[in-house]
């Protein structure tokens, strides 16, 4: 995810923002760059690719002199990784200039407005509607310029803004994005997260959502959102570094783990304008497609498999769900009336990649589900929904995963208004369903100590079974890869009703059975396949409902996940299984963000 730093006081700040960007690094970032106030004007440098480019470029930052600055590293959401996208951003008399941390989700409507005003844009981002605003607003005075435009800003934001008119003034502004502050003698700091500080203080003030702050090298003040000032306790910051890149997390899996709510949420909640759902720049004729073919790898191949049950049932379309591996080199009933969704995290996938292109030379129509932005899958596509979960940096994917089903699970209700397949109560009712996803998430992720302590059971076992059916089997494909690929257990997803057709000859004594039971359509009759592997020795855990009173008699151990309507379940109850497969990594101490023999992106056959 982009990170922001800032520095007022007296040594020349260009080094100072270098140097803490190199510590935000781990973060993940396509561009970078920096402004530095001085003499009445700012300086900005920015490069694509690494921060060593801009160390070059601005001669480790004394072709900048000055003493307040503000520094970014940008990992591409809106508009691709380029210099004029990357931050900072200035306004359009070139006395502010802001560097920005989230997404501005009603940025569509602030720039018609702004270019209705007469300000041009010099980029694609969402973030330069920000300094436009903070030059509209200014009358001399920053904070009140500030707290103006914070008030017309709707989505996430950890801001850093200077202007040439207050020198030595940083305004460090906090929505939903993580900003802290760092206390120094003389000088101060901000910074998305404590490892761009530690080598300057360990005295932090971390702002909460709706507060800002204004910095001189000799104070620090906070205000509330109207402008008040709060006064904020100065905390102590022991964390090593390498716990701070981790967030405070052993891994980054599990860190990637616990930020799926706001993963989920960000790519969720820029979609939904009101009740209706907005996919930007998607203009496919639905009412011309007679079949959905869902291609990808890994992962994301099993986000399609649990996805094609909502867009079946909700569009009235056959969606039909293909490895990219096998696509490529099969001979696929494929024209111009087929739409092909390619999901990938990266964006890069070798196989993938074939796929949709042997897929386009036959005709189909492609949209493209990417994490990545401006990676090969994003630019070949017809149409890109963008997945905004951020960087991804274990190998094992967690939030890529998730927020690929979100966009799926939208452009299933999207799909569904167009071509008229679902009533209008039912569509209302779902797409609350879907708003709920985050805090369900949020629920499915406070039981990680539970999960810890029954990894502690299961961890030694060498071989497991997922079962489930329908969309429980769909998740219990995926649930078998985690623990696969993380913990080298062997572990298979069947579904449920095939276990009597050869499978259950191998369930014997002991033999954890790990059954997905959330889809009430046939939870039934996975109950009796729960029964089928108890009657001969399995110990079974079971994911489900608090409401399904029965599955309490029959499993040996329970994991509860919230009610939530079978068609989106995936997205909640594969959390369980993420942790689950994280802690029994973890009990039998394997390499857990780098897995052997696993790269995050396949880009060769
Ligand atoms: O970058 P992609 O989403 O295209 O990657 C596809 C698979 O390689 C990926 O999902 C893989 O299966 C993950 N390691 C699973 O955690």
């Amino acid at each position: 995810m982009c990170g922001i730093v800032g520095y007022t006081g007296t040594q020349n700040a260009a080094p100072v923002l270098l140097e803490g960007l190199k510590k935000l690094e781990y973060r993940g970032y396509d561009s970078a760059g920096i402004a530095v106030l001085n003499d009445g004007r700012i300086s900005i440098s920015k490069v694509t690719g690494r921060i060593a480019g801009l160390a070059e470029k601005t001669e480790d930052g004394r072709l900048l002199p000055g003493v307040t600055g503000i520094g970014h590293t940008r990992w591409a959401t809106h508009g691709a990784p380029t210099e004029p996208n990357a931050h900072p951003h200035t306004s359009n008399d070139g006395r502010f200039a802001v560097v920005h941390n989230g997404i501005i989700e009603n940025y569509m409507e602030l720039r018609e407005e702004l270019t209705r005003k007469g300000y041009h844009f010099e980029s694609e981002t969402d973030t330069e509607v920000v300094v436009h605003l903070v030059e509209m607003y200014y009358q001399d005075n920053l904070k009140q310029a500030v707290m103006r435009t914070a008030a017309r800003l709707r989505g996430s934001y950890a801001l850093g803004i200077i202007c040439a008119d207050e020198p030595e003034k940083i305004f460090a502004v906090r929505e939903a994005s993580p900003l802290i502050l760092g206390v120094g003698i003389g000088e101060n700091y901000f910074a998305s997260d404590v490892t761009a500080l530690v080598a300057h203080t360990r005295n932090a003030i971390y702002l909460e959502d709706g507060e800002f702050a204004e910095l001189t090298p000799d104070s620090i003040t906070v205000f509330d959102c109207t402008g008040h000032i709060i006064q904020k306790r100065v905390s102590r910051i022991t964390w090593d570094i390498q716990a701070a890149e981790k967030g405070g997390y052993d891994h980054f899996m599990l860190k990637e783990i616990m930020e799926q709510p706001r993963a989920v949420k960000a790519t969720m909640a820029p979609r939904i304008k009101g009740s209706e759902i907005v996919l930007d720049g998607v203009d496919i004729d639905l009412k011309q497609i007679n079949k959905i073919m869902i291609t990808a790898c890994g992962s994301a191949y099993y986000a399609g498999c649990a996805a094609k049950y909502a867009i079946e049932k909700l569009c009235r379309v056959p969606v039909i769900t293909e490895l990219a591996s096998e696509l490529r080199y099969s001979d696929p009933l494929i024209d111009e009336h087929t739409l092909l969704i390619v999901l990938s995290q990266s964006g890069e996938t070798a196989d993938t990649i074939a796929a949709m292109r042997e897929c386009q030379r036959r005709g189909a129509k492609t949209l493209a589900i990417v994490n990545v932005v401006g990676s090969t899958i994003a630019k070949i596509a017809d149409w890109c929904l963008y997945t905004w979960a951020g960087p991804e940096i274990a190998v094992a994917t967690t939030k890529g995963y998730t927020t690929q089903l979100t966009v799926l699970y939208l452009f299933a209700l999207y799909a569904a208004k167009k071509v008229e397949t679902v009533d209008d109560s039912t569509w209302r009712k779902l797409l609350s369903a879907l708003k709920a996803l985050p805090k369900q998430i949020q629920q499915a992720l406070d039981m990680n100590p539970g999960i810890s302590q029954l990894a502690k059971k299961y961890h030694s076992t060498c071989s497991m079974f997922f079962i489930g059916r329908n969309t429980d089997y769909a998740v219990a494909l995926e649930g078998a890869l985690k623990m696969k690929e993380i913990s080298y257990i062997h572990a298979e997803s069947y579904a449920a009703g095939e276990l009597k057709h050869g499978t259950i000859a191998l369930i014997c004594e002991g033999q954890p059975v790990i059954a997905l039971c959330c889809n009430d359509s046939v939870s039934e009759k996975t109950m009796s396949n729960i029964v089928e592997v108890k009657a001969r020795g399995a110990e079974v855990l079971a994911v489900a409902f608090r409401d399904n009173a029965r599955i309490v008699s029959l499993a040996d151990d329970m994991l509860y996940i919230p009610k939530i309507d079978p068609l989106f379940s995936a997205a909640v109850e594969i959390v369980p299984l993420q942790i689950l497969a994280y802690h029994v990594a973890k009990e039998n101490g394997c390499d857990i963000d780098k897995p052997k023999n696993l790269a995050k992106s396949v880009t060769v056959e």
